[in-house]
This record gives structure tokens, sequence and C-alpha cells, in this order.
């Protein structure tokens, strides 16, 4: 399973790239405007400076609704680096643009995704990755990981080569069952990624095994 960061922190980002386990980013206007990165121009440079610390799969999400402009901004953002991934929201406008892009070969990430048909739709338009929204639906007493089940089942039966980016993942729980399942990649914050080292058993028994190494070489 590949991980990616949900972040757009540069700092979070390169200690995660860090760890050595990193495979992408994926960022929304939401993490764009945590990070206080306003304009064109800025959220461009944005991007850049993340695809300057990753090896590849930087999610970088159009803001435009209408066909034309999703277009055109994607193709602006996929000119940014080869490294980038135009991020589509899923509305009919969207689907359209993620075909095009699909024949152009450019990448994206179909985001806002909390339904199978909504699944099927960007599969078939030629999506690399689609993001069904787990933490969200959680939210909502829906079951997020039912739905990762079902994509799973769904896009095997026809081999879509879409990628299951199982995105909004809260916990390490969440990943940890996302990878039961066989979501092809996780999206998650740097908390998420470094929860996952986290166990007393191996807090004690690190603990007791250097205190035992004292003792016998005092
Ligand atoms: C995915 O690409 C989104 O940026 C993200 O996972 C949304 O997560 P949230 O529901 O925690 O905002």
């Amino acid at each position: 399973m590949k991980f990616f960061i949900d972040t757009a922190n540069l700092d979070e980002i390169r200690e995660a790239y860090d760890l050595g386990v990193l495979d992408g980013v994926t960022t929304n206007p939401s993490l764009m405007a945590k990070e206080g990165i306003r304009g064109e121009e800025n959220v461009r440079a944005h991007y850049k400076a993340i695809c300057d610390i990753v090896d590849d799969n930087v999610s970088a999400e159009v803001i435009a609704t209408t066909y034309n402009e999703i277009i055109k901004e994607g193709e602006a953002l996929a000119k940014i680096d080869d490294k980038i991934v135009v991020k589509v929201p899923m509305i009919k406008e969207g689907v359209k643009a993620i075909k095009y892009f699909s024949n152009q070969g450019i990448r994206t990430n179909c985001t806002l995704v909390f339904s199978a048909g909504q699944a099927i739709l960007a599969a078939k338009a030629g999506a690399a990755y689609v993001s069904p929204f787990i933490g969200r639906l959680d939210d909502i007493s829906t079951d997020g990981l039912a739905l990762i089940e079902q994509l799973v089942q769904i896009y095997q039966n026809y081999e879509f080569e879409t990628e299951i980016l199982a995105a909004s993942v809260r916990h390490t729980m969440h990943l940890v069952q996302c990878a039961e399942i066989g979501a092809d990649v996780a999206t998650c914050p740097l908390s998420v990624i470094t929860g996952l080292l986290k166990h007393p058993l191996t807090d004690s028994g690190l603990e007791k095994f250097l205190a035992d190494h004292k003792k016998s070489n005092s």
C-alpha cells in the first residue's frame, strides 16, 4: 500500500519523507489555506516546493467547477512538475475533464467521492486515483471502510486500473483496516503515519534491553 501525506505543510512532508515511507502528497484548498498560501503564483510555487521534496504523486486540486476552466487550471497545474496529479472534484464537469486529462496522459485524482457509483464513473473516465473520504462518511454515521471494501471488489471485477486512494483517514486503525481490505493508497495526516510506530511493549521492551546492557557493561 502506498502512503501519501495529507497536508500542505512543508515541514511535515519533509518529516514523513525522511522516514523513508512516503509515496506522495495530497492537498486540498482547505489545507493550502491552513498554511496561509494565497494567490495563484504562491500556490504554484508551493506545489513546486512540495514536488522538490518528494519523489512523485503530488495532488494539486483545481478550484474551477466548469469544464473549460477545469481544463485550463489543470493543464497549468500539470505544467508545474511531472510529479503533479491534477485533483478534480466528482462533479459532472469534473468527470468530463478527467476523461480529457486521461486522453492527454495527465494523471488525475478524483476527489470528494462518497459512493460506489461515483467511483465507477471516475474509473470509467480514466482517473489515476479515486479518493473515497472514509472519515467524512464515518462522521455522518455511514461506514467509510465498507465503501473501500465495495470498491476493491468492483474494481477487481472489471480490472479497472484506477487506484483506490483512501482519504480522510483519521486514525491508525483506519489505515490498518484499509491495508487489510486492499486499498492501493491511504492518505493521512503525519500523526497517523507516526502513530503506527507506537506500541507500549516496544517502549518498555527497549527500556529493559538498554538497562540490561548498561548493567552488564558497567
Ligand atoms: C483527500 O485528498 C483530502 O484532502 C482529505 O483526506 C480530507 O480529509 P478530511 O476529511 O480529514 O478533511
